[in-house]
């Protein structure tokens, strides 16, 4: 663990009652940073991501030429290049933002201008093979790094830009950072670029793109089952004012804390509630959740609403996840993990494969950790078995340096028997830093 590593304890809970109104969706916040970054104008952006992230993709586009204002009402105002980003003087550092790594390489490949992409040791052992092949198909030259008796290519990223042209392109892997890298290429290249997704992934890009201004087509085949989207090139974006909304994955840590708790009590404000993320809910209320919307609004194609979620009387239930549902809800499918003892029947998740090249190998250190609380378990390449009806004690956990694990844990500590140390628990900074003290006024002790 780095020497700037903190630890955390957590105190078991009695109840989980409050309100809230979560910083911003992290991934709305990358594409509304790039997008801005590369249109012409000022795009004013309040309820901005406050996680390290997406503040990553920031500084790479102030390094790209954008010109960025946080002003004291808390709204970024970020002033973009007019599509023409300028050749940076060092290396763009993308931090242990893998979204902001492999959906920049999309947004810069068509500029004549060398580029490097860096990132954080993590940030290093994750694949990046699958942007360059899109991305090579359409022209660009990119080199990545690779390990002796590795296959996969790594970053640091070097991207030798220029002019690129349309492909069809056929995603392998559901990966909404892949498709968004095509999406920004193609906005960018000579032709129509068109790219098919057999499970559909977050649309957070095609929404913002159409925010944007820009031009894209959506249809669907098969019974819905496989998406289709054409984009223009040479397409230029116009700034834009938006209210970014709450994160869900954010939010998924509390919704699984009240599921905890029979007299437990949470509303959520202004969460981010699309469609291709908010099956989250669905699996709340499959395990035993009550869940209220109290209103619901529109900004840019984005759903927002207001939440208030108790917990059936019955208790929790257990469920499968797997096939779509796995790779639709994949960042929350750790602390869905952390709580599975808890329920009934036990939860068991399948077809999740991705959660190894996340920003750990969350499969194994979910594993190891709830083993350390002395839990049962069954550990699969791609999912785990949680049996239901377990208790926990408290632990020392391991957060592997990984936001999402390090929060996880700290729900499953509210329920177990002694207090639980979080080491690493600086993590979760990257998407949520204000996870910890929320999380002390949300319970009751
Ligand atoms: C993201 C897509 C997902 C997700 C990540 C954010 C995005 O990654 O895990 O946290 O904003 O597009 P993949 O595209 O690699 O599945």
């Amino acid at each position: 663990m780095s020497s700037s590593s903190s630890t955390q304890t957590i105190r078991p809970a009695r109840n989980f009652q409050g309100s809230l109104t979560l910083p911003g969706d992290k991934s709305i916040s990358h594409r509304y940073a790039m997008l801005a970054g590369l249109a012409e104008g000022t795009t004013r952006l309040s309820n901005f991501s406050t996680g390290a992230d997406p503040h990553s993709s920031l500084a790479c586009m102030e390094a790209l030429g954008a010109t960025i204002v946080h002003k004291q009402d808390k709204t970024i105002e970020i002033t973009g290049t007019a599509g023409k980003f300028r050749q940076p003087s060092a290396p763009l550092d993308c931090g242990n933002s893998g979204s902001t790594m492999r959906m920049l390489a999309g947004l810069i490949a068509p500029h004549p201008h060398t580029f490097t992409l860096i990132g954080d040791h993590s940030l290093t052992l994750r694949p990046m093979e699958r942007i360059r092949k899109p991305l090579g198909q359409m022209g660009a030259k990119i080199d990545l790094t690779t390990n002796p008796g590795d296959k996969e290519g790594h970053a640091p990223i070097t991207i030798h830009g220029g002019p690129l042209h349309a492909i069809d392109f056929d995603t392998p892997i559901p990966s909404a950072q892949v498709k968004t890298a095509v999406l920004f290429a193609g906005l960018q290249a000579n032709g129509t670029t068109s790219l098919t997704e057999s499970i559909r992934t977050r649309d957070h890009s095609e929404h913002a793109l159409r925010a944007f201004g820009a031009t894209l087509n959506r249809t669907s085949s098969r019974g819905g089952e496989v998406t289709k989207l054409s984009i223009p090139g040479s397409q230029t974006l116009k700034a834009i004012d938006a209210t970014i909304p709450g994160d869900i994955s954010s939010a998924a840590f509390y919704l699984c804390a009240a599921l905890l708790f029979p007299d437990s009590n949470l509303i959520l404000d202004s969460v981010g509630m699309n469609p291709t993320r908010a099956s989250l809910l669905d699996v709340i209320t499959a395990l035993g959740g009550k869940i209220k919307v109290l209103n619901v609004e529109e900004h840019h194609g984005e759903l927002i609403g207001t939440i208030q979620v108790n917990v059936s009387p019955n208790g929790l239930r257990g469920m499968h996840i797997g096939g779509a549902l796995a790779a639709q809800i994949i960042d929350e499918l750790p602390v869905l993990a952390a709580i599975a003892p808890y329920t009934h029947d036990g939860i068991t998740i399948r077809d999740a494969k991705e959660l190894r090249v996340k920003e750990s190998d969350r499969i194994a250190l979910v594993a190891k950790n709830l083993r350390a609380m002395g839990a049962e378990l069954t550990e699969h390449e791609d999912g785990l078995v949680i049996p239901g009806n377990q208790s926990l004690h408290g632990a020392q956990i391991d957060s592997g340096t990984d936001h999402r694990i390090a929060m996880a844990f700290s729900i499953a500590a509210l329920r177990a028997t002694g207090d639980t140390e979080i080491h690493g628990a600086e993590a979760a900074a990257i998407s949520f830093p204000e996870f910890f003290t929320h999380l002390d006024n949300l319970c009751q002790r």
